[in-house]
């Protein structure tokens, strides 16, 4: 799961899928990351820790980190937030091959709608809130669509 921060948008997709995994006994290896290194080492927005509580998940134990090139490797799927993030990912040195591991997050519930998860940073707490309804969409979209592959 990828943004911008690594503090908002991507930690929570991480911490919802993660439980939602668990719930539904789907081993998965889940991480997020940012495309910069502003709060590299951080805690979570406490806007978004608050929010994913509000909805009975904790994130406190996630800290932001940055998107490395060793990570196409690592993931099957590199899921982004926004356009602007899958020009930011695929800046990073990768295979050729692996570039069709980043797609973005809300097609698994729109196929083809490239719609964005919106940067909820500079807004209200509606914005959280909106984050979190379609990245819970998106997540349970997601889970589906392993379960029809199996
Ligand atoms: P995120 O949100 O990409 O969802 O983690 C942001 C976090 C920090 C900043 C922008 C967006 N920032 O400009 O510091």
């Amino acid at each position: 799961m990828v943004c911008l921060g690594n503090i908002c948008r991507s930690p929570m997709a991480e911490g919802i899928l993660r439980d939602k995994a668990i719930e539904r006994g789907i081993r998965l290896t889940i991480d997020s990351a940012g495309t910069n290194r502003f709060h590299t080492g951080e805690a979570p927005d406490h806007r978004a820790v608050a929010k994913m509580k509000e909805h009975g998940h904790d994130i406190t134990d996630l800290r932001a980190r940055t998107i490395e090139p060793e990570d196409f490797g690592k993931f099957d799927r590199i899921y982004v937030m926004d356009a602007s993030n899958m020009q930011n990912v695929l800046r990073v040195p990768h295979k050729p091959a692996h570039s069709s591991k980043v797609r973005m997050f809300l097609n698994e519930f729109q196929p083809n709608g490239n719609q964005a998860v919106p940067d909820p940073y500079y807004g209200g707490d509606d914005g959280f809130e909106d984050v979190y309804q379609l990245l819970d969409k998106a997540c349970d979209a997601f889970l589906n669509s392993l379960n029809d592959e199996s």
